[in-house]
């Protein structure tokens, strides 16, 4: 038989028991509950408070959660289908399953370099990465560290129209299959895990790369009146301006005298996502750039088809961000089934925010997403191993996937659809 026969979740499994036969264990915990407990006890509590928070009193993160509870599986037997395709296409990028790393920023905060470490994790698992507008490696290194493997660029919208176009060519540039652009995150929501800190990473020159790497960014800040002068000095202080300079670009003995890192913090505050961000602004894009564009965070069928019929954007996320931009707000999995209903089968709509396991990602293509991105998992992935943990977590989450499709009688992504599942409070047959 051969591996693609086999199937990735047997070939997983096969790795880890025959590891286990040496004494050897899983880098990082195939479970989500325990590979969260271990990536927090790896984590600073800053980090930690940036990563795992959301907003306000975390009801949208429960919401995603159990959203998934409320949908169960109804496998078949003897369905006779030995081997399964898990590859589907997307925009015209090839996936090796239906799964994206979702855009996440500030990586820096759980380890050194890591979108390059993420970055080559994708590419060994064959998973385009969304790079993040908020990383801590430019783009450009990125996708050198990826080869040909696929990638996309979210952006979000600056207060700079010009800055806007820059990032969108280093995108096209850089190689990205599609431009992401977030919709949700116009301001930050209220993260009392963060506030509670007085933590931002920004702050701190962490997350800011794409931004201190680009020309149209470095003549804003250069132009920046300097901020007026510190009257105190606070060890805290003292502390926030040794992170600067460990983050900004350059030698660190170099970055502590100059100005730039402080001008850069201050300018990214300035020019940061446009609050007054329209579709106007939106129905811009299309002349922009010549790659298919998708608008993340969406959850409303209203925004879903005005997305589609008016601006004749590619494709759409329904994202609450992973519950840390509005406390107490619909599901993510639940705004899914509305949204899909609204657009259609032929639309492509992606799905993220609530994604843990390779079962969840069964349920969120069951309920009408032809892709899904992975978020918060493979950051503590990251966390717990680096690369390697990064790639685990992929591997495991597309075996569970693939046996799930195996004991439930499911040969391709395109079977996996709303007759394999039923709401688990529903008269079942
Ligand atoms: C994010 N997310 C995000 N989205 C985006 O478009 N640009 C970004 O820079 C970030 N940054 C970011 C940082 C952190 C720490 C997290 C957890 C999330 C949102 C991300 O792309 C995705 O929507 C969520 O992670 C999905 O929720 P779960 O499944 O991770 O809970
Ligand atoms: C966040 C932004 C960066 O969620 O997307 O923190």
């Amino acid at each position: 038989m051969s591996a693609s026969e086999v199937g990735p979740g047997r070939l997983r499994q096969a790795a880890i028991y025959r590891a286990g036969v040496l004494g050897r264990r899983p880098a990082v915990p195939t479970d989500f509950g325990s590979l969260e407990t271990a990536a927090r006890r790896a984590s600073s509590a800053r980090a930690w408070a940036y990563v795992a928070g959301g907003a306000g009193e975390g009801r949208t993160m429960r919401n995603n959660r159990r959203a998934f509870d409320r949908w169960v599986s109804v496998p078949r037997m003897a369905h006779g289908i030995g081997s399964r395709e898990l590859s589907t296409t997307v925009l015209g990028t090839e996936l090796k399953s239906p799964l994206l790393l979702a855009p996440i920023g500030a990586g820096a905060l759980m380890r050194r370099d890591s979108d390059l470490a993420i970055a080559r994790a994708a590419a060994a698992t064959g998973v385009p990465y969304v790079f993040s507008n908020q990383g801590c490696n430019p783009m450009e290194d990125c996708a050198a560290a990826m080869g040909d493997a696929p990638r996309w660029v979210q952006l979000y919208w600056s207060t700079d129209e010009q800055l806007v176009d820059s990032f969108i060519q280093r995108a096209e540039k850089a190689g990205a299959g599609a431009l992401v652009v977030t919709l949700d995150t116009t301001i930050l929501g209220w993260r009392p895990h963060d506030l509670n800190l007085g933590s931002l990473p920004f702050a701190r020159a962490e997350g800011i790369a794409q931004y201190t790497s680009d020309p149209r960014f470095l003549e804003i800040a250069a132009r920046r009146p300097p901020a007026a002068a510190r009257t105190t000095v606070t060890l805290g202080g003292l502390r926030t301006l040794a992170a600067m300079a460990r983050n900004y670009p350059g030698g660190f003995w170099s970055n502590l005298t100059s100005k730039a890192p402080r001008a850069a913090v201050e300018t990214f505050l300035d020019v940061y996502s446009n609050p007054g961000l329209s579709w106007d602004h939106l129905a811009t894009l299309r002349d922009r750039t010549r790659l298919p564009i998708v608008l993340k965070g969406i959850l409303h069928p209203d925004d879903a088809r005005r997305a589609f019929d008016d601006l004749g954007v590619d494709a759409i996320v329904v994202s609450n961000h992973g519950g840390r931009q509005v406390d107490g707000s619909i599901a993510a999995l639940d705004a899914l089934v509305e949204v899909r209903e609204a657009v259609g089968p032929s639309r492509t709509v992606l799905f993220d925010s609530g994604v843990r396991t390779g079962a969840d990602v069964f349920t969120a293509l069951a309920l009408g997403a032809d892709a899904v991105l992975l978020g918060r998992p493979y950051m503590y992935g990251l966390a717990l191993a680096g690369e390697r943990g990064v790639t685990e977590v992929i591997r495991n989450v597309v075996a569970e996937l693939d046996l799930t499709m195996a004991l439930t009688g499911t040969r391709s992504i395109a079977d996996i659809d709303r007759t394999v599942v039923r709401r688990s409070d529903a008269q079942h047959w």
